[in-house]
């Protein structure tokens, strides 16, 4: 899941292109490249590693020229190296292009185009792409490329450009993010907005199979039987506010801090007290389909997947409708025993996660109906869904999810009221709930209050080789979310586990030096809770728990306690999840991580 970005203009485009590109760094950032046409050819420069470091070395090796494309890179296919860094060039130099996706037929491609003649410099799948336009049929790059394309399976988001015509740039799309930004005699391609915001707010969104053709005074979209396509125009709802730091000294830090306002504006609009339930229109589900609901599948990945397991606790509970929730990369090769009858929720911050979508894909063929809860509007679990729910939390640019973890629990509880007020769940019960969800951007607040201790937690375990993360029903949940927290920013070890679960073995790793978090809400399964928080503490373990405000039963069962103010059990994730994330976040800074760009990992996971 790599960022590109192209521009033709009257404008000098390496600049561009590098803000650009710096915007997209949270999609990958192993190495980083530009190509620049320049009126005899083409200027390239790319190397292993930051952006910045690419910023830097053009100052000494300036690319000047009006048209040109740009890359950051997540290593699928070849070491992160400078030699494997995007652009890629064809034998003679003449075409360069940039890609995310995955080629999955490179290795005969290759061996192919080598017989042919072909050198091939890079380790990489994505350089077959350029040897294949080099050799394609055709008048113009668009035509080479489409005849390409011919040729290629796999995924792909690219743009190319040729020393042989100035000021055309021609992108492709299938399977992989790409858009066109439409601005005054001047163009962009990018993977996501971000790249593009800063110049305009008018954007197409390519689909599978679309070809753009740009250059400084027009643009069209082609398919690939070379019939033009008309593309609607859409209108970008955030702004650059939301994609700059703001005085944070991280994204993650930042998001966590802004859940106050994120949660609230999930449910903006949303909330019906009287009628005790919540307005979804973007379901598109119209009673009678909700009431007919026999069953859901919940499809989703790492937090998101974490999130739909406290959806199918609220489903069930107020909708009465069974649930699974299946990790999408697992379901996708199951094979599909639902049809009509059962409804697939596929939840996706980005809604580009490949094995998301294709799980999604993959229930509609089987003839479920299929509803996408996302947060990046106009992405294509949102344009492929039947219906959804947008979380508007706005842009998460933090590679480790926070507030949109927060806004997914909202949201499932939300669809699981809606569910339930048409399937016969009580107005008064409806409307305690929505009172309760009314109440959540103030108690957000008040446990963000939290932070000096959790930082002080921190220092403490900073060093810590293991952790582990227990709670029970929706607490599970959370403590698996924690633990991920942890491990991917701070690249300390970390599980998360049912409480219940561990005296059936992880219990052997009880002692003095391993810490333990606790989730342990005072709800319905408190109770039990304290008794598997008794055995822990029997065996010298090191506890902080997470409990509501007032609680007075745990004693001395535990070391550390971060109390969070009392909610309904539905919602208290969307609490106890917080002293978690800020936990992991300041272990992350007292070990010197970068926060925002833990290393191997990358915001939208677009490859499978
Ligand atoms: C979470 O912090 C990670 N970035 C990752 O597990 C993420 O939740 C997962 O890749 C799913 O992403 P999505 O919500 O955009 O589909």
């Amino acid at each position: 899941m790599c960022g590109i970005v192209g521009y033709v203009g009257p404008r000098q485009a390496t600049p561009i292109l590098l803000e650009g590109l710096q915007r997209l760094e949270y999609r990958g950032y192993d190495s980083a490249g530009v190509a620049v046409q320049n009126g005899h050819g083409l200027g390239v420069v790319k190397l292993a590693g930051r952006v910045a470091g690419l910023r830097h070395r053009l100052e000494a090796e300036p690319l000047p020229g009006t048209s040109g494309i740009a890359h950051t890179r997540w290593a699928t296919h070849g070491a992160p190296t400078e030699r494997n860094a995007h652009p890629h060039l064809d034998c003679h130099g003449r075409v360069a292009l940039v890609h995310n996706g995955i080629i999955e037929n490179a290795g005969a491609l290759r061996a192919a185009l080598a017989r042919a003649g072909h050198q091939f410099v890079t380790d990489t799948d994505t350089e077959t792409l350029v040897h294949l336009i080099e050799d394609a049929p055709g008048a113009t790059l668009e035509a080479r490329v489409n005849a390409a394309l011919d040729h290629v399976e796999g995924t792909y988001g690219l743009a190319v450009i040729s020393a042989d015509e100035p000021g055309k740039l021609v992108a492709a799309r299938r399977g992989s993010p790409v858009l066109l930004g439409i601005g005054e005699d001047e163009f962009f391609v990018a993977s996501d907005a971000s790249a593009v915001l800063a110049h305009t707010r008018s954007v197409v969104y390519l689909t599978d199979g679309d070809i753009a053709v740009l250059t400084p005074s027009a643009y069209h979209v082609i398919d690939r039987a070379s019939h033009v396509q008309p593309r609607a125009v859409d209108e970008l709802a955030w702004d650059l506010e939301g994609i700059e730091l703001g005085g944070y000294p991280h994204f993650m830090l930042k998001e966590i801090c802004g859940q106050p306002e994120t949660v609230r504006s999930t449910m903006r609009g949303r909330l019906l007290f009287d009628e005790g339930s919540a307005r979804l229109n973007g379901l598109n589900l119209t009673p009678g389909a909700a009431a007919a609901i026999k069953r859901i599948v919940i499809v989703a990945c790492g937090t998101s997947w974490h999130a739909g397991l406290v959806g199918r606790h609220a489903i069930e509970q107020l909708a009465q409708i069974p649930v699974e929730v299946e990790q999408a990369s697992e379901y996708r090769y199951r094979p599909k025993l639902q049809g009509p009858d059962a409804v697939t929720i596929a939840i996706s911050q980005s809604g580009e996660t490949a094995d998301t979508l294709e799980a999604m894909r993959a229930a509609k063929r089987a003839g479920s109906r299929v509803l996408g809860v996302v947060n990046v509007v106009g992405s294509s679990i949102a344009r492929e869904a039947d219906g959804g729910i947008y979380l508007h939390a706005g842009p998460e640019i933090g590679v480790a999810s926070t507030k949109a973890f927060t806004s997914q629990v909202v949201a499932l509880v939300m669809l699981a009221l809606h569910l339930g007020r048409q399937r016969g769940l009580p107005v008064e019960t409806g409307r305690a709930l929505v009172c309760r969800l009314a109440q959540l951007p103030g108690l957000v607040a008040r446990t963000l209050a939290l932070e000096p201790q959790v930082k002080a937690l921190a220092q403490r375990y900073g060093s810590a080789g293991n952790f582990l993360y227990l709670g029970r029903g929706v607490s599970h949940a959370v403590a698996l979310e924690g633990a991920l927290k942890l491990k991917e920013i701070s690249y300390i070890h970390a599980e998360g586990y049912a409480a219940a679960e561990m005296k059936h073995g992880p219990i052997a790793l009880v002692d003095e030096h391993l810490p333990i978090v606790f989730v342990a809400p005072k709800d319905e399964v408190y109770q039990k809770v304290l008794s598997n928080l008794a055995e822990v503490h029997a065996r010298g373990g090191d506890i902080t728990a997470v409990t509501t405000e007032g609680d007075d039963e745990l004693g001395a069962l535990v070391q550390h306690r971060l109390s969070v103010p009392a909610t309904t059990s539905l919602l208290s994730p969307v609490l106890t999840v917080i002293p978690l994330q800020l936990l992991a976040y300041h272990i992350a800074v007292a070990r010197g991580c970068d926060v925002d760009r833990p290393r191997n990992l990358a915001k939208s996971v677009t490859v499978e």
